[in-house]
């Protein structure tokens, strides 16, 4: 906590008597230099492509040689956090189940005193800034926010970078919707860091134990008090045997290692499970210039071309198959075309729409007659079938 008035320094006093307690260790600080690094490409490849239109954006993707490359690198980035997440897990999971290190870094509920009380103490209500320890409150804030952030951006970024097996589950509205929250996401988090962690590290006082690792106990005064209070105490460290630790690494590395790999193979689908809508859509295709013939199916069942053979020349005889097989799919009770039902004898007399279908004895006036001899009908019959119904007709039309 600052007080404005006089900026925090070094004194040069601690320096000398080199009374600094380690924050960092090396591997805090490798982790937070990679992940540094993989925030910078991402924001800058990813703001890019937000304000393409600005000359800018233009000049930075044509330095990096194009629109995909620059997504290449975005990717790649995004890989690069993914494989920090997963160390971050494995390391965090290593200090606390086997170094049995304490969960400083989870928010209690002093830490919502301790808001209150810095309030109070930035507007003058209050001497004194809040008592702190391992992590003020502002720390975890930005911690946590980090880690809400990164799950935001990991499921956005699933969603676009796999849009069809996101559609799978989801409507197509939420990879437009993704592609907002992601990109505003972005925005939100660079600002923060470049406004509330830049200031908190750099202009509040600069804070070297990134760097250096170290705190000097001034600092650590000012700001993590009641850990420099356990430190001094000898709480600050949970009491741990060497066999303890051996014990626990024997059985932590295994399940680690173990769920490491599924989170890997988690993040091999992230990346190779599809490829993404600009690579999918095939390329145009030369139209097919010869295509052979095939019959549409119709959608009504089509009459069977041979009927079974009339056995004597009466409508029970035979007629009624003929035209079951070649005509009764048109004309029927139920699609009477041409108001014409072929399915009854009585019917077929009655005829459709132009008058009888047939007149007993008078193959001219039969319209059955007249519309197959002209041909050419939907349903036609043979020559040979033509003469027999014409025949029929000529004795009279009996029905047995
Ligand atoms: C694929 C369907 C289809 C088949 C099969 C079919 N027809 Fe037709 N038929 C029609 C249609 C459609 C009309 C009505 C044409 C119009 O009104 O212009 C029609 C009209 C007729 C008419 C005139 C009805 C009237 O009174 O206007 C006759 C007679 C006829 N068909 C006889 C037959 C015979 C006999 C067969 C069997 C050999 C047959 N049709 C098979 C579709 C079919």
């Amino acid at each position: 906590m600052s007080n404005v008035a006089e900026p925090l320094e070094i004194s040069k006093e601690a320096q000398e008597q080199k009374n600094w307690y380690v924050r960092f260790t090396i591997s805090h600080r490798v982790e937070h230099w990679v992940f540094i690094t993989s925030f910078i490409i991402l924001g800058i490849t990813g703001m890019v492509q937000r304000y393409s239109e600005l000359p800018i954006s233009k000049w930075i993707v044509s330095l990096i040689g194009g629109i995909e490359n620059l997504r290449w690198l975005h990717h790649a980035a995004a890989i690069a956090t993914m494989l920090i997440v997963i160390y971050h897990i494995g390391a965090l999971g290593y200090r606390v189940y086997v170094n049995r290190a304490r969960l400083t870094m989870l928010p209690v509920l002093n830490d919502v005193t301790n808001v209150y009380h810095a309030f109070l103490y930035y507007i003058g209500r209050r001497k004194e800034p809040p008592q702190q320890g391992r992590y003020t409150f502002e720390e975890k804030l930005e911690y946590w926010a980090v880690v809400w952030g990164t799950i935001i951006m990991a499921i956005t970024g699933f969603m676009m970078w796999n849009p069809i097996a996101t559609t799978r589950f989801l409507p197509g509205q939420f990879i437009p919707a993704a592609k907002v929250a992601h990109s505003l996401e972005a925005v939100l988090a660079i600002l923060s860091i470049l406004i509330w962690h830049m200031y908190q590290v750099f202009i509040r006082h600069f804070n070297r134990s990134m760097y250096t690792g170290k705190i000097a106990e001034d600092e650590m005064l000012h700001d993590h008090p009641l850990e420099l209070a356990d430190i001094k105490a000898g709480t600050a460290k949970p009491p741990v045997t060497p066999e303890g630790i051996a014990k626990r690494r024997r059985i932590y590395i295994p399940i680690f290692s173990l769920a490491a790999v599924f989170m890997l193979v988690g993040v091999y689908f992230f990346i190779a499970y599809e490829e993404t809508a600009i690579e999918t859509i095939p390329p145009a295709d030369r139209p097919a210039v010869f295509v052979p013939f095939t019959p549409t199916p119709s959608p009504i069942p089509l009459p069977t071309p041979t009927p079974a053979p009339v056995t004597s020349l009466t409508w029970e005889g035979g007629i009624n198959q003929m035209m079951e097989s070649k005509c009764v799919a048109c004309h029927n009770s139920s699609s009477n075309l041409g108001g014409l039902d072929l399915s009854d004898y009585q019917t077929t007399l009655l005829g459709g729409n132009s008058g009888p279908a047939v007149v007993p004895g008078n193959p001219d006036d039969s319209t059955i007659i007249i519309i197959q001899s002209a041909g050419g009908h939907p349903g036609q019959l043979t020559d040979e079938e033509l003469s027999q119904v014409s025949e029929w007709i000529e004795i009279g039309a009996p029905e047995n």
